[in-house]
C-alpha cells in the first residue's frame, strides 16, 4: 500500500509550499517574456523546501542552461537564530522529499546546493543567472546577504523575486528588501501580497508589457500606486470575481429551495382538502347511520348502556 508520505504529487496544487496562484501566474508571465526576447541565462532559487515554486522554475529552463537551488533541507543551520527558524517552521524537511517531488514532474534534478545560502556565489558566476527567488531565511542578516549575492548574480535586466517582503512575522525581510531599494538601486516592478518583483534594469519597460498583459486579464487585479516617485504596480488575485460566483450559486440554491417550499405546500393543501373530504364523508355517514336507530336504542347508545 502506498502511504500518505510516499504519495506523489500529479499537479502543483499538491505540492506543500507557499506559493500562491497569482505569484505562480506572475513567475511564468516573467520567465515566459524572457523566453520570448531571448534572454539568455540561468535560474537561482535560494531556499526551495518541498519543490513548489522551484518545480515551476524549472519548466522553464532551457538546454543548455542551468537551474540552482540552495537550501538547507536537513542539515544544520549556520547560527542559533537560523537554527530556531528551521526547528519552528521545516522540522520535518528533507532533500529526498524535494527530491521525490522534482522528480515528479521534471526528468533531471537541478543543481543542488545544500547548505546556507550565504554559499551560492561559489557556485554561481557573476552575472549568470536571468532570474533569481530569494525564499529562504526570513531573517535580516541572511535577507541581506542573499539580495546582494542575487546582485552579484543578475546582469542588469534580470529578476529578483523577494518572498515575505511584508509579512507581520518577516520585519527583517522588509527592512532587506527596502534597503536595497534604497541604497542599492534595486527598482520594484510589481508587488503580490507575499513577494516582491524587482531589477536592477528598466523596471520602466517591464511595468509597460507587464500592464497591458494584466488590462487583457480578469483573474487578476491591478493598480499603479507612486512610491517615492516611482511607479509600482499591485497585482492581486481577483477574489471579486469568485465572490460573484458565489452570490450567484446562492441565489440559484434559493430559488431551488423556494421551489420545493411552494410543491411542499401545494402537496399540503391537497392533503388537508382530502383529509376535509374524508372528515365530511364520515361524519355525514355517522349522522345518517346515528338517525337511523330506533328512538330508544339512540337514547341508551349502541351498547345498551
Ligand atoms: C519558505 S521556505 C521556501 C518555500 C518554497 N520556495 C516554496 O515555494 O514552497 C524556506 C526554505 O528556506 C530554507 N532555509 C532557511 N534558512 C536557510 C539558509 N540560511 N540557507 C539555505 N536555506 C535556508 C528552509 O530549509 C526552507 O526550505
Amino acid at each position: 500500500m502506498i502511504s500518505e508520505e510516499t504519495r506523489l504529487p500529479t499537479s502543483l496544487d499538491d505540492v506543500q509550499g507557499w506559493f500562491p496562484k497569482v505569484d505562480q501566474l506572475l513567475f511564468t508571465w516573467f520567465l515566459e517574456r524572457q523566453e520570448r526576447r531571448g534572454d539568455e541565462g540561468d535560474l537561482v532559487e535560494l531556499g526551495s523546501y518541498l519543490g513548489k515554486s522551484a518545480i515551476l522554475m524549472g519548466r522553464h529552463l532551457r538546454e543548455g542552461e542551468t537551474f540552482t537551488v540552495c537550501d538547507l533541507f536537513d542539515s544544520d543551520a549556520p547560527d542559533d537564530s537560523n537554527q530556531a527558524e528551521m526547528k519552528g517552521s521545516y522540522a520535518t524537511l528533507t532533500r529526498t522529499a524535494f527530491e521525490a517531488n522534482y522528480r515528479a514532474f521534471h526528468d533531471r534534478l537541478p543543481e543542488i546546493v545544500q547548505g546556507p545560502t550565504s554559499q551560492i556565489l561559489d557556485h554561481v558566476e557573476p552575472e549568470s543567472t536571468r532570474f533569481v527567488h530569494v525564499d529562504a531565511s526570513h531573517l535580516y542578516e541572511h535577507v541581506h546577504g542573499d539580495i546582494r549575492a542575487a546582485h552579484v548574480m543578475l546582469p542588469p535586466d534580470g529578476l529578483l523575486v523577494c518572498d515575505d517582503y511584508r509579512s507581520e512575522h518577516t520585519p527583517g525581510v522588509a527592512a532587506a528588501v527596502w534597503e536595497s531599494v534604497a541604497d542599492d538601486g534595486l527598482r520594484p516592478i510589481c508587488v503580490t501580497t507575499q513577494k516582491l518583483y524587482g531589477t536592477w534594469g528598466d523596471a520602466g519597460a517591464v511595468q509597460d508589457e507587464l500592464l497591458e498583459w494584466l488590462a487583457g486579464r480578469d483573474d487578476v487585479w491591478h493598480e499603479v500606486q507612486q512610491v517615492a516617485g516611482h511607479g509600482l504596480v499591485r497585482v492581486k488575485g481577483n477574489s471579486a470575481r469568485p465572490k460573484k460566483d458565489e452570490v450567484r450559486r446562492l441565489k440559484e440554491r434559493l430559488a431551488d429551495s423556494e421551489d420545493r417550499l411552494a410543491r411542499a405546500e401545494a402537496r399540503l393543501a391537497r392533503a388537508r382538502d382530502e383529509l376535509d373530504s374524508v372528515r365530511n364523508s364520515v361524519s355525514f355517514k355517522v349522522g345518517r347511520s346515528a338517525t337511523a336507530l330506533p328512538r330508544a336504542v339512540r337514547r341508551r347508545g349502541p351498547r345498551g348502556d
